[in-house]
């Protein structure tokens, strides 16, 4: 256990990016109603997370990490979290079996609410209100009163985790997920487009081998990994009250686990070394992310990295870096390099999105889809020269047909980015770039694994 630590124990500590909450009253009451409700995830699950995700930091599998940026009360609708899983599947069949490597899904889903604000107070026509701070907290209409914080919120973005969540396990483990509907999970837009197409084509390969696999007597019958996959949820572990309320003592191990989410991540913004955030996520023993951008020094990261995994667990921390193209080139080699020298084990990801935001004339915030794949390129090929594995990446995406991001081999343009923007917070990859970037990916992959076995035959293993 980690020791001074208690689940309340950031309280003592500065918290930024804090909701001003007008009500403590009915603040305290809404925790109180959360803690009184049952956990979202088992402990079990975010300790067989941490298995996978210590595969990924010994450099034998790959973690892709997905999802809206904001997930919203008005967006909640089976097809769009069908749609999102569906997608992820896709991009997982792709790079499992481009790089032969195994493929660790964490959405970005059921859970994914709370927004942190580069400002407090937004001003719109001499008008001046709270920031919008993603649906748990306030609403996103430019009105006093949808952005007041109401602490009930808490309990709707609860229920609807939890309807999330319940569909996503239902389609991991209910058929949906079984390989041998491959073709099934093609989504009506994509045909036509060279994605769709090369998508098909690999389909076809794999419903040969299953039929292969078949007359040799591994059917989805015989073989739970043909008939279901592992699908884990994250969010950004921002709200710290609603956390807290979700956090449990685990019955088997007697250890802290924050039951909200498999996964949590603490964002750039609440990464200070004495803040609430880190001092929360310390104590819980659920697999850690933390992301970090291109003002972090080596040093700074390690102190990081100490005091959120100071066992050195592998899979306990994934270092989420988002430098932003055109920097990660000069940054990431010596933030790479410390880690290693101290023999600190992480797993390295890759978020392409947040240091590469940018707005359009038209006032849309948007990313460039050749930003994100150059950042995408830049971290594989750093990786490659210091001889360590790219982990992972973390996109902010959907499975629907947005307009969000600009390119693409389907290319969406300036002009029509209000065509279909419907993002409540930062830009999303559409599924035909999301699944773009999985072909890009595989390929890298597939060359770092070339290399690995030149590597063992030169040395005759
Ligand atoms: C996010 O992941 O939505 C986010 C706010 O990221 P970052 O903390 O990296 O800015
Ligand atoms: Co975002």
């Amino acid at each position: 256990m980690a020791e001074n630590w208690a689940p309340d124990s950031w309280r003592a500590k500065s918290v930024e990016q804090v909701p001003a909450y007008p009500d403590a009253a009915r603040l305290a009451a809404a925790e109180r109603t959360l803690a009184s409700f049952p956990p979202l995830v088992f402990a079990g699950e975010a300790r067989h997370l941490e298995d996978a995700l210590a595969r990924v930091a010994d450099g034998k599998a790959f973690v892709l990490q997905g999802g809206d940026c904001a997930e919203s009360f008005a967006e909640f609708r089976a097809n769009n979290i069908r749609d999102t899983f569906r997608v992820m599947l896709q991009m997982a069949v792709v790079l499992t079996y481009g790089a032969a490597m195994p493929v660790v899904k964490i959405g970005r889903m059921a859970g994914q609410f709370a927004k942190p604000r580069s400002a407090d107070m937004e001003t719109i026509g001499g008008v001046t209100l709270p920031s919008y701070r993603g649906d748990i907290v306030n609403g996103i209409e430019f009105t006093a009163e949808a952005r007041h914080p109401d602490p009930e919120r808490m309990i709707r973005a609860y229920n609807q985790s939890a309807a999330t969540l319940n569909l996503l396990r239902a389609f991991a483990q209910g058929g949906y997920a079984d390989l041998h509907k491959v073709h099934q999970w093609t989504l009506g837009f994509l045909s036509g487009s060279l994605q769709g197409k090369l998508f098909e084509d690999l389909a076809n390969r794999l419903s040969e081998t299953l039929a292969f696999m078949e007359a040799c007597g591994l059917t989805s019958e015989t073989t739970p990994q043909i008939r279901e996959t592992d699908f884990y949820t994250s969010h950004e572990a921002l709200l710290l009250p609603y956390e807290q309320a979700l956090t449990r003592v685990d019955s088997t191990s007697g250890q802290w686990y924050d039951c909200s989410a498999h996964m949590l991540w603490i964002g750039e913004r609440t990464r200070q070394l004495d803040g609430g955030h880190v001092e929360f996520l310390r104590g819980v023993k659920n697999p850690i992310g933390v992301k970090v951008g291109p003002g972090t020094s080596p040093d700074n990261l390690l102190r990081l990295i100490d005091r959120l995994n100071p066992d050195n667990k592998p899979g306990r921390l994934t270092v989420i870096t988002r430098m932003g193209a055109a920097k990660i080139g000069e940054r990431l080699p010596a933030l790479i390099r410390s880690v290693a020298h101290e023999g600190r084990k992480v797993v390295w990801s890759c978020d392409p999105m947040h240091a590469n935001t940018i707005k359009a004339a038209s006032g849309y915030k948007t990313r460039l889809f050749d930003s994100i794949l150059a950042e995408v390129r830049a971290f594989f090929a750093v990786h490659k020269a210091e001889g360590t594995h790219a982990g992972g990446v973390h996109f902010e995406m959907t499975g629907q047909d947005v307009t969000e991001c600009v390119g693409g081999a389907t290319a969406v343009t300036e002009a029509n980015l209000g065509d279909s923007y419907h993002t409540h917070c930062d830009p999303r990859l559409n599924a035909t770039q999301a699944l773009e970037l999985a072909f890009l990916i595989a390929d890298q992959l597939k060359a770092e694994r070339q290399k690995e076995q030149e590597r063992t035959r030169a040395a005759g293993g």
